[in-house]
């Protein structure tokens, strides 16, 4: 078989077993719950408070849109994220919500963060507050792997009035592991054809060419990319129109987002969790793709929006292949 890309394939399946992670939902506490019904719980309060009487290793796919900084109000009260006086100080407010996630999540588990960046005062003018790389940053200290940066690019989004830089068109995804190697990575849930051109290099045998051994001074053949019967790695820039329901909560990211993070990164049968559950965006995409969901969120109001959108909602994750990545 051909190797596929930086030899992370081998790496992901290596070890992988059955975990404390997957399973049914009977483990979690009931203090804190708002609802539950087959394979759903919907918990409400504050997340890192939820998350602490939750049993260690018990979750297996994180996928979750925290508030953005200074961005909106959810009538959360004073524990709502997002409205702290600085930047340093929203992100320490993010880490720690994270260091409860990080505790929750199966040794094998996966973190999908999609986070924006914000523009803010400086001297005078403004600059990018860099949210994606500080949070990044602040993850790895406390003992996350940061594996991807995942660019989301906005096919279609609201003009932007800036004459004097370009257009923002794009947000983050963090993709993050609690271990370095052996997490869940399904490589063949995600591949996509190879391109005509690719297709033909493979088939001129790139290990064996001349030149080949010249490449990074010699140290490395060259190595092929892909496979020419079941395709290549997916990227890591992720193209989607954001969500254009702004009717039941007005910052809900598009079902393609947590579909495509838990197709990746969750074991069949999974625990997947969100912990800034908003609408429950994650919630239908985990359920259509046969998992348990756990949400949870400060506003009820939302868990009711919640409740209603996972009952009644369809999603097919046959879309997918229409995300051009
Ligand atoms: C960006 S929205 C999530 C939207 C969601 N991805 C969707 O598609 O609907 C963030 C959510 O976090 C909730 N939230 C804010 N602070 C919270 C906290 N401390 N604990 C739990 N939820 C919180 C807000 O009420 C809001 O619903």
């Amino acid at each position: 078989m051909v190797v596929l890309v930086d030899g992370e394939h081998d790496d992901a399946r290596d070890g992988v077993g059955a975990c404390a992670g997957s399973g049914a939902l009977g483990a979690f506490p009931r203090s804190g719950l708002w609802d539950e019904w087959d394979g759903v719980r919907l918990y409400s309060g504050d997340a890192a408070s939820v998350l602490a009487s939750f049993p260690e290793g018990s979750v297996d796919c994180v996928v979750t849109s925290p508030p953005y900084f200074n961005e909106r109000d959810y009538h959360g009260g004073e524990l709502e994220v997002g409205h702290e006086g600085t930047v340093a100080e929203y992100v320490e407010r993010l880490a720690s919500v994270f260091r409860e996630v990080i505790r929750v999540l199966a040794v094998d588990g996966t973190c999908w963060v999609n986070i924006a960046d914000k523009y803010v005062r400086d001297r005078g003018g403004s600059s990018l507050a860099n949210i994606p790389a500080l949070l990044s940053e602040a993850l790895k200290k406390d003992g996350w792997f940061l594996r991807n940066d995942i660019i989301w690019e906005k096919t279609r989004a609201i003009p932007d009035s800036a004459s004097n830089r370009c257009a923002n068109r794009t947000e983050h995804v963090l993709f993050l592991t609690k271990s370095p190697r052996g997490y869940t990575y399904n490589l063949d849930a995600v591949r996509v054809p190879l391109a005509g051109s690719s297709v033909k290099r493979l088939a001129a045998d790139v290990e064996h060419e001349a030149g080949s051994a010249r490449a990074h001074d010699g140290r490395h053949v060259m190595r092929a990319v892909g496979d020419p019967n079941r395709g290549r790695n997916q990227r890591s820039i992720w193209r989607f129109c954001p969500s254009n329901d702004k009717n039941e909560h007005f910052a809900m990211f598009p079902p393609e987002l947590p579909g495509k993070a838990i197709v990746t990164g969750c074991k069949q049968g999974g625990v997947v969790l969100d912990p800034f559950n908003g609408s429950g965006t994650t919630g239908v995409t985990a359920r259509a793709l046969g998992m348990s969901y756990i949400g949870i969120d400060l506003n009820p109001e939302y868990l009711g929006i919640a409740r209603d959108k996972i009952t009644t909602r369809d999603w097919d994750p046959a879309l997918l292949r229409n995300v051009d990545c």
